[in-house]
């Protein structure tokens, strides 16, 4: 209620990337204060004790986790737990660091509580998230964590050298974290979504895979995320190759260039329909085994509980995160269980 109406009178007249810096340094400063942490986690994040839910090998206290976008360069992860996130992606991050669009870069279209977004991956590169997420791990609080990096090509980076620029973030990041995501589906690194096309996917995942377990000397978890403009077929081929390749899942799905305010990708609730309809898909090419993360216009449990019932492990949200506010994360995940 009191965030709602913050948003509407204060967050809307404050130009949104502004916003989320603000938001942002409010975030880490809840992770890190440690008694701080406790009464924000005491707050809004509790999960009922008893109930957990297995995947990539641990134990989650809920459903619901932070999609990639958000913490882009892993200095959040402690408060978005803290708030009630069971799990969080962090990234993407790329080989080289990269300052990503001008500004603005990122507006709201506050009727259909959506965002349009060029970001464009700026973030501070792999290396210098791999040096974050080492002091992360090395704490108690951030071993109980469960986190992924979502992982994309650099802009400098020709597509034809794009193995090597995946296989660089993934040696960097891999031995930190428990799932790896590689990102061939966002609208704003120009040529990216191209790479979803299986002749040019198949070399990137199979070269991903085997460099991630190398560098950490165990099997990394590695899915693939995929946009929600693929053809039907597309979507298909895409799980298929999952399936040959033996990755652990799919992430389905990244923002829409099917819209009409201008360049850049659509996310929030007008998402939704069509997010469900590539994880059913997803889900009958996978079978009842690798992971699915159902992601795209979640804002209610009713959603949420659609992308199970549609086939997902998991569910992940940013949009709704943005226009509901602190308490939400926590509130969607208890009412899930
Ligand atoms: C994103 N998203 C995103 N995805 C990704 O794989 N890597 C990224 O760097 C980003 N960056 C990003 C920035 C901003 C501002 C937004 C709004 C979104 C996409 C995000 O992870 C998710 O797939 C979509 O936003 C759909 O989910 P929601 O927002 O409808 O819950």
């Amino acid at each position: 209620m009191l965030y709602r109406l913050l948003f509407r009178r204060v967050l809307t007249h404050v130009d949104p990337e502004t916003a989320h810096h603000l938001a942002g340094r409010l975030i880490r400063l809840a992770g890190a204060v440690p008694p701080l942490r406790a009464a924000v986690t005491a707050s809004f994040g509790r999960m009922p004790d008893g109930v957990t839910h297995r995947v990539f090998g641990r134990d989650l206290p809920g459903r619901l986790g932070l999609a990639a976008g958000f913490d882009k360069d892993a200095t959040m992860a402690l408060g978005l737990r803290a708030v009630g996130f069971a799990f969080v992606e962090l990234g993407t991050v790329t080989a080289h660091a990269q300052p990503g669009n001008p500004r603005p870069r990122l507006s709201r279209v506050l009727p259909e509580r959506a965002f349009v977004n060029r970001m464009g991956f700026n973030n501070h590169g792999a290396a210098a998230a791999a040096r974050r997420l080492a002091r992360l791990r090395r704490t108690a609080a951030g071993k109980r964590l469960v986190v992924g990096a979502n992982i994309g090509k650099s802009k400098v980076t020709a597509p034809e050298r794009a193995v090597a620029d995946y296989v660089t973030s993934a040696r960097a990041v891999a031995p930190h974290v428990d799932y790896l995501v590689v990102n061939v589906s966002s609208p704003n690194t120009p040529g990216l979504r191209d790479l979803q096309a299986t002749e040019s996917l198949r070399p990137i995942l199979a070269a991903v895979r085997e460099q991630a377990a190398y560098a950490a000397g165990r099997d990394v978890p590695v899915l693939v995320k995929i946009a929600p403009d693929l053809a039907d077929g597309d979507v298909e081929a895409v799980a298929r190759l999952a399936v040959e390749l033996g990755l652990a899942g799919v992430v389905a799905t990244n923002t829409t260039i099917a819209h009409e305010h201008g360049p850049g990708g659509l996310s929030g609730a007008p998402l939704l329909p069509r997010a469900l309809e590539v994880v059913r898909r997803v889900r009958d090419v996978l079978g009842p085994d690798p992971v699915v993360i159902g992601v795209g216009g979640i804002g209610r449990a009713a959603d949420a509980q659609a992308m199970l019932d549609a086939g997902a492990t998991l569910v992940q949200a940013y949009t709704a995160f943005v226009y509901e506010g602190p308490t939400w994360p926590g509130n969607l995940n208890r009412t899930l269980r």
